[in-house]
């Protein structure tokens, strides 16, 4: 007997055999990912199924202890890792090894037309998560511009599907090239942020599909999506976290979405509809607290112990609970369960330079004139670049006031932010500064604080008197101003309230105008915002929020040292009343008369940004796609592949571009589809594909764009699907959707 117990002791100890037994399938490496799922699942008890599919903390759900997973870690997002909170607060904890690096609001990504940033970004931010032991980035946001006012608008890409498809797919994939999830958001129609809990979506499928679903589609069927997250609001009266048409029919079955579903913070309100309707996990619901609550307040979310009871009781088996755990799994073996995983680098030099790189190609030059005083003199030119000999005089709060803190979730606690004004002193020799307004002097966000002092008790007149008179003195001044994170500006949970600048800033422009014409104006923004002196300033630059290489980028491409090459991500109206949803009256909605919920109707269907200016016939003051270079472009004569395009088949449009100025630069061409006839009304043309292109002066390339049925497709409501209509169609090229060059007919067969 001894002897046999001896025997086994040996064989399950150092045969290979042993070996092979004792590697459970679920951690076997060398098997398909789904059989480890599966052998997982199979281990787990009721218990520890309920705990990972709902979270523990307010950014951590629970791991498999007894198996060894490691509690999962989310964070935000999406412009660099967020500071560590308390266990069950939104404040940080005070930790002082969680400074990153923030990278450019995903406007500005957008606004670079360079699919190579967005995957540059994706994987800097990806190695600043690992470092940080985050496994899920709660980002990037893709919701449609829709209104100018919305509060978020500077956390997506953009008013244009393609344009946001193209771009969100490689900062997805260079994401998790690192073993971290994407967390796409918020799926679905959150286009504002007024009311957002409470703001029904009544919308056409036609719009939904054209318009607002296809970065969603894009980014989960190219870019292969670990995760998505369901948004605060309600479409077809029910919450989208547990919206059975955008989850389960769309996302799910005809998107074949493999990974979870996360529910926005507190975005679950009802049990039994996230069990049938396809959430996956549930996070940030309302919790008393784990130092009040007598027991874990997290047992209470609506898929935890309600749930469990359910099961219990016999009114679900765990069907739907197996669903969700397997993807809760599968997003473990991608991610923490990965050991592949590298290790991850936070605040390196690489990733300054990234955020730099990605600042320079997004800012927008928007507007560069001769200004009035120097016209038929000398030195007649265009107003920028800056002469580096010049005396500069800097005005406005945003050259001073740090942009990474505030403005909700995307708030960071950075290792260096770099102003305006410390960007421009290091690359100038001369600069002076006047403050020029007060506006927000905040620098708080839970608990992060900018440590800037900018309280000024002077009045707006004297703020204005001083900023004039040093403005005479000035051979230029740059004003930057614009909006900036504090709440109803560029912020989360409201929209602003106003088209116009806000504390009084157009006074100040006006002011210097008349002080000196020589005037650059930067607006910091994520939005448009209106620019009635826009006609008069001769210079205007698009500086959107920059992050922490925000001062250099900018001085990079107002000293010329770096060509702007940035072009809009959305159209830049004069007017709140030229954009669709305002023209119509449909923003921000009907309240219902128990005043619980609020529909808003977008009347204006499929026409949004420049589909709606060019059905109007509304000339906006930058059209979408717009971006000045310090240098000129010429076009040749457009050719297509073939006069048709066969059913399934593409064509390519070839254009030779030139680079017919001095200088080295980068411009971007767009190609627009028209239908010329179809069975329904049609936007006047499409963003259907762009490239851009880096040209040295007198260089000439051909540019190649190229096409597939699905953009000459409209979605056909009545039989559900995707239509091409044979006839007559034309693909217009151009700088921007004002800026056509040429315009080529071809045919669908
Ligand atoms: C925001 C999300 C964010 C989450 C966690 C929510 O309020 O809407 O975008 O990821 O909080 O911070």
């Amino acid at each position: 007997m001894g002897r046999v117990v001896i025997l086994l002791f040996y064989l399950f100890t150092f045969s290979p055999l042993a070996n092979a037994q004792e590697l459970p399938v679920y951690l076997d490496e060398s098997k398909p990912m789904e059989q480890r799922i599966n052998d997982a699942l199979g281990r787990m008890t009721l218990d520890e199924k309920i705990a990972v599919i709902h979270a523990q903390s307010k950014f951590s759900s629970a791991g498999i202890k007894r198996l060894g997973f490691p509690d999962l870690w989310t964070d935000d997002g999406p412009h660099g890792v967020r500071p560590d909170v308390l266990w069950d607060e939104w404040v940080q904890a005070g930790q002082t090894n969680d400074s990153c690096v923030a990278f450019p609001a995903l406007t500005c990504l957008a606004a670079t037309w360079n699919p190579d940033m967005a995957r540059l970004y994706g994987e800097s931010l990806g190695e600043e998560a690992l470092y940080r032991h985050k496994d899920v980035i709660l980002g990037p946001g893709v919701n449609i511009y829709r209104t100018p006012l919305a509060g978020r608008n500077f956390e997506y890409m953009g008013e244009d599907p393609w344009l946001a498809s193209r771009m969100v797919v490689p900062y997805v994939q260079g994401l998790q090239s690192k073993g971290v999830a994407a967390c796409v958001k918020h799926y679905a129609l959150n286009n504002d942020e007024e009311y957002r809990h409470q703001v029904n979506v009544v919308v056409s499928d036609r719009a939904l599909r054209e318009i607002y679903l296809p970065a969603f589609e894009a980014a989960v069927r190219e870019g292969e999506a670990w995760a998505v997250m369901g948004a605060y609001n309600l479409y077809q009266n029910q919450h989208n976290c547990h919206n059975a048409t955008l989850l389960n029919k769309i996302l799910k079955q005809e998107w074949r979405f493999d990974g979870v579903v996360i529910s926005d913070w507190g975005g679950c309100h009802h049990t039994e509809e996230a069990i049938a309707n396809g959430l996956d996990m549930e996070f940030g619901s309302w919790t008393n607290g784990l130092t009040e609550g007598l027991s874990n307040a997290y047992d209470n979310y609506y898929l935890a112990q309600p749930y469990k009871r359910l099961i219990q009781e016999g009114k679900y088996s765990t069907r739907e609970l197996d669903e969700k755990v397997r993807r809760v799994l599968r997003l473990m073996f991608r991610t923490n369960m990965n050991r592949q995983r590298p290790y991850g680098a936070m605040c390196s030099e690489a990733h300054y330079a990234a955020a730099r790189k990605i600042a320079q190609e997004g800012i927008v030059l928007l507007k560069n004139a001769t200004p009035h005083s120097d016209r038929g003199s000398e030195n007649s030119g265009r107003l920028l670049p800056l002469p580096s000999a010049q005396r500069l005089l800097v005005v406005g709060e945003n050259a001073v006031k740090m942009m990474t803190v505030g403005g909700g979730s995307s708030s960071l606690k950075v290792q260096r932010e770099v102003s305006p004004l410390q960007g421009l002193r290091e690359r100038f020799p001369q600069v002076d500064y006047a403050r020029g307004y007060v506006g927000d002097v905040g620098g708080n966000f839970d608990g992060v604080s900018t440590g800037q002092d900018l309280k000024d008790n002077r009045t707006a007149g004297e703020l204005i008197a001083e900023a004039v008179e040093k403005a005479r003195q000035a051979d230029c001044v740059i004003f930057i101003g614009g909006l900036n994170k504090a709440d109803y500006q560029d912020s989360e949970g409201h929209d602003r309230k106003d088209y116009a600048l806000p504390y009084g800033q157009d006074a100040v422009i006006e002011a210097l105008l008349k002080a000196n014409k020589r005037l650059v104006v930067v607006n910091i923004s994520g939005n448009a915002v209106q620019m009635p002196w826009a006609d008069r300033v001769p210079a205007i630059v698009q500086g959107w929020f920059l992050g922490s290489e925000t001062g250099r980028a900018l001085a990079d491409v107002l000293s010329g040292d770096v060509n702007p090459s940035g072009h809009l991500p959305y159209t830049w109206y004069r007017r709140l009343e030229d954009t669709g949803a305002h023209a119509l009256g449909t923003y921000p909605g009907t309240w219902r008369p128990e005043h619980d919920i609020i529909d808003e109707e977008y009347k204006e269907d499929i026409f949004v940004g420049y589909r709606w200016a060019d059905r109007q016939g509304i000339r906006p003051l930058f059209p979408f796609g717009h971006g000045l270079s310090y240098t000129t472009f010429g076009t040749g004569k457009a050719k297509v592949s073939a006069p048709e395009m066969t059913r399934g088949g593409t064509l390519t449009f070839t254009i030779p571009v030139t680079n017919s100025g001095q200088r080295a630069g980068s411009t971007t061409l767009q190609l627009y589809i028209t239908d010329r006839k179809s069975s329904v009304e049609r936007p006047v043309k499409e963003l259907k594909a762009f490239r851009k292109v880096f040209l040295n002066p007198g260089e000439q390339q051909l540019v190649q764009l190229t096409i597939d049925e699905r953009a000459l497709s409209f979605f056909d409501s009545d039989r559900q699907q995707w239509v091409a209509e044979s006839g007559d169609f034309v693909a217009s090229i151009g700088f921007s959707a004002g800026d056509i060059v040429a315009r080529v007919p071809f045919k669908l067969r």
